[in-house]
């Protein structure tokens, strides 16, 4: 499937260059922007991702989701996440999902996701899917949440462009399944990986701290907790969970 791979053996962002690449030209649905190293990788939020030359999985995905309104755009966060979570299955690992879209196993975080939208008219025009995978590298700086990678849980490394096959497979396998309509199978399959949900939890929340449970995503991927015998959401970065020791 590399026929449809841009490689680069160094960009600014993955994610960067495949927008800069929609702009200019027509580029066909699963063109993939793929590279040994980014000089500004990017992550959610004000985040950055760095990952060693050559090391690890740094690719970009290009999908036309014209089916999906904006509306109902976390499907695709969803999606990427199981699709992610099924790669690291073929190779051994069986993750979870921490809210939106971190895929961590025991050890700490593996992949990050970062999924930029261009919207048009409330409809999405077309969806860039980032994928951050941890495959060799075996030390990274501390971060709040540890990364791991591959070789860290298996003790045994892998070749980037055969992980980039299998994971752009399970990706277009799990698209094909939503652009069929196959949104409940989703919902489910993605609660049932979602680390915490529905197990009452602490959490923190604009300076307040509460007991509560995860019970779902909105379509605009506001993560729904069960609280004092009523609903709420939040955003990205309005959240977090308290952590024992032991969990992800
Ligand atoms: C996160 O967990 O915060 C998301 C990380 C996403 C990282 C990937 S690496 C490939 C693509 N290009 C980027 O700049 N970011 C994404």
């Amino acid at each position: 499937m590399r026929n449809r791979w841009i490689k680069h053996d160094s960009v600014t962002s993955t994610n960067t260059c495949l927008a800069d690449l929609v702009k200019n030209q027509s580029l066909e649905e699963g063109t993939i922007v793929i590279t040994d190293y980014q000089d500004g990788g990017r992550g959610l939020g004000e985040h950055s991702w760095l990952s060693r030359r050559g090391e690890n999985l740094l690719m970009s995905l290009l999908l036309f989701p014209a089916f999906l309104s904006a509306s109902k755009q976390f499907h695709l966060s969803r999606m990427a996440s199981l699709a992610l979570c099924d790669a690291l299955e073929t190779l051994g690992i069986d993750p979870v999902i921490k809210w939106p879209n971190d895929i961590l196993t025991r050890k700490g975080k593996i992949a990050g996701i970062l999924i930029e939208h261009g919207i048009t008219a409330g409809n999405i025009s077309h969806t860039i899917m980032g994928i951050g995978l941890n495959l060799n590298q075996t030390a990274f700086p501390a971060f709040p949440v540890p990364a791991t990678s591959l070789r860290l849980e298996t003790g045994q490394g892998a070749n980037v462009a055969e992980v980039g096959e299998i994971v752009e497979a399970s990706l277009m396998s799990r698209y094909h399944g939503l652009k069929e309509g196959h949104f409940e199978l989703l919902e489910k399959e993605y609660m049932e990986r979602l680390f915490m949900a529905g197990v009452p939890s602490v959490f923190k929340a604009g300076g307040e701290v509460f007991e509560g449970t995860i019970r779902g995503v909105t379509g605009f991927g506001e993560l729904m907790v069960e609280y004092g015998g009523g609903m709420r959401t939040f955003g990205h970065g309005a959240i977090s969970m308290e952590l024992k020791s032991g969990n992800p």
